[in-house]
């Protein structure tokens, strides 16, 4: 337990709140504007991505909801300001569309922890397993999956999942940790995790609790179990919105990457946000997110790449559990 006499303030925490004045747009993201428009592009932005990528956005969600943006739009080209997994998404809804990424190095160490040949020995020892693979895998995963989830709805897909059937959850231990705590449901866990939200402690919040008593604890599920469990809101970036929103305090501690307070800030100008710390940092920034940056994207809009290609097989058989996914939830 951490008392206000035992911690060694090595950092201040960081607060976030919008700022009075409107922004201006730079010369650059003006061009972006233009470009996109020129070229019937959308621009879908993560949450987590940095501030002047999301001003210029056209959609700015969590992984549900770009998903659903990505099979609903008219655009010819899709800018994915987002990580490989995510723009691979959109290329699966999309096959005919021009799917942009402007860093193809924009990985994520949690789809990394579930490589496709491991799931498919695992498969092939264990025939009748039904897998629930959280969308931050790759399209060779998804490829070998039943049905997708994300964190938004993760507790709804395991719910409709087939009675009779063993799951394997992969690749976030922590989401299907928590996923079994809401639904009592038993499934096996693939040992992955997202290497930015285990760096939330509960010591993380208890800093964060001594100078703000008052403000509720939200937290993201990919965080580690003691984390979740001395939240007072555990949800997907998108309901974390919607949370703040309905919520009467006026400032909220919140455990996810810094790229959020961006968003809720944006929505929500008249309330404050404590960026959760990590035990040596105010900030938790996820590094294959900020790998876009506006010069990136610039130069993704004009040249027309670097673009999304996939194995035509893969994108057909990843198709299937996405397309499930959203007729589900
Ligand atoms: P959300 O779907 O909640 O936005 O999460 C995506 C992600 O990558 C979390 O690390
Ligand atoms: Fe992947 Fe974690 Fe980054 Fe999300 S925050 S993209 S799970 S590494």
């Amino acid at each position: 337990m951490i008392t206000k006499n035992t911690v060694t303030k090595s950092f201040d925490l960081q607060v976030f709140k919008q700022a009075k004045n409107p922004v201006e747009l730079s010369f650059e993201q003006n061009e972006i504007l233009k470009i996109k428009k020129e070229k019937n592009a959308v621009i879908l932005c993560h949450n987590y991505q940095i501030e002047p990528i999301q001003q210029v956005a056209d959609y700015i969600g969590d992984s549900l909801g770009l998903a659903r943006q990505a099979s609903e739009t008219n655009a010819d080209i899709i800018v994915f300001c987002g990580v490989h997994f995510m723009a691979e998404t959109a290329k699966i809804l999309n096959p005919e569309k021009k799917v942009l990424l402007p860093d193809l190095d924009a990985g994520c160490s949690l789809s990394d922890s579930c490589p496709a040949t491991q799931l498919s020995t695992y498969k092939a020892q264990n025939p009748e397993t039904y897998v629930v693979a959280y969308v931050n895998c790759s399209a060779e995963v998804k490829a070998l999956s039943d049905v997708i989830c994300t964190s938004g709805n993760a507790v709804q897909i395991v719910e409709k999942a087939p009675k009779d059937k063993e799951i394997l959850f992969v690749p976030d231990q922590n989401l299907g940790q928590w996923v079994m705590n809401q639904t009592d449901r038993k499934m096996k866990l693939w040992p992955g995790s997202c290497y930015a939200h285990v760096l939330f402690t509960k010591e993380s919040i208890e800093r964060c609790r001594l100078e703000y008593p008052e403000a509720p604890v939200v937290a993201h599920p990919e965080c580690i179990e003691s984390v979740r469990d001395s939240a007072d809101e555990v949800c997907s970036t998108e309901k974390m919105v919607s949370f703040c929103k309905q919520n009467s305090s006026n400032t909220f501690i919140i455990l996810t990457e810094t790229g959020m307070m961006h968003r809720l800030t944006r929505e929500l100008p008249d309330k404050s946000f404590i960026a959760g710390p990590t035990g040596n940092c105010a900030c938790n920034d996820c590094r294959f997110m900020k790998m876009n940056t506006i010069p990136k994207l610039l130069n993704c809009l004009k040249d027309e790449q670097p673009e999304i290609f996939m194995d035509s097989k893969v994108l057909e058989k990843a198709k299937l559990p996405i397309e499930r996914m959203l007729d589900w939830s």
